[in-house]
């Protein structure tokens, strides 16, 4: 799905089932972080037009996500936890070398990006195949469709800063480096845990 090359167990599932209230939080938080990330290129790369529109387009989206995601919280009586360090962003980030040429640390973030957003929709979905709860798999559902857009928004303009071919192979790398790492996981209830 999406280019990934590992696939979410339904085991998963079971575990994340069993945390609603630590999963939702981390849910809520990582839609917070995507808004976040979507302001920071806008800020970094304030003379791209285009990029920029889209960016305000998805750090609005996002932060919408958020608030749906703590108004069902709120409905079922939860409290939103504290936000915790994210390992699996923090591995994803590590796999480009840093750069100073603008362009090829865009592109990057791009892809690092579009990955994020490939993998929540991922587990959005098998999130959403698997629950019992009508309302949860409605919300999941809706969701993994924006996130899925998302992923499109970030690959597509990515593509546009550098011959395809070499995006392509950077892509194609990063999803490789990330399917390693998933192998170890699905086994707590996070969003990439
Ligand atoms: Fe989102
Ligand atoms: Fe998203």
């Amino acid at each position: 799905m999406l280019g990934l090359k590992f696939e979410t167990a339904t085991s998963w599932v079971e575990i994340a089932k069993d945390n609603l209230e630590q999963i939702l939080t981390d849910h809520a938080y990582a839609e917070q972080k995507a808004s976040s990330n979507a302001i920071g290129i806008i800020i970094n790369y304030s003379e791209d037009t285009a990029l920029v529109k889209e960016m305000i387009a998805i750090s609005i989206e996002e932060l919408e996500h958020f608030k749906m995601v703590h108004d069902l919280m709120t409905k079922r009586g939860m409290v939103l936890g504290r936000a915790r360090k994210n390992d699996y962003a923090l591995h994803i980030h590590k796999f480009f070398t840093k750069t100073s040429n603008r362009t090829d640390a865009l592109i990057q973030r791009l892809l690092v990006a579009a990955l994020i957003e490939a993998r929540s929709c991922e587990r959005f979905k098998v999130f959403s195949e698997n629950l019992e709860d009508k309302e949860l798999a409605d919300f999941y559902k809706e969701l993994m469709i924006s996130e899925a857009n998302h992923y499109a928004t970030f690959l597509g303009f990515a593509r546009t800063y550098q011959d395809s071919k070499i995006v392509n192979k950077k892509w194609d790398d990063l999803l490789k480096y990330e399917a390693e790492f998933m192998k170890n996981r699905g086994n707590s209830a996070f969003v990439h845990g």
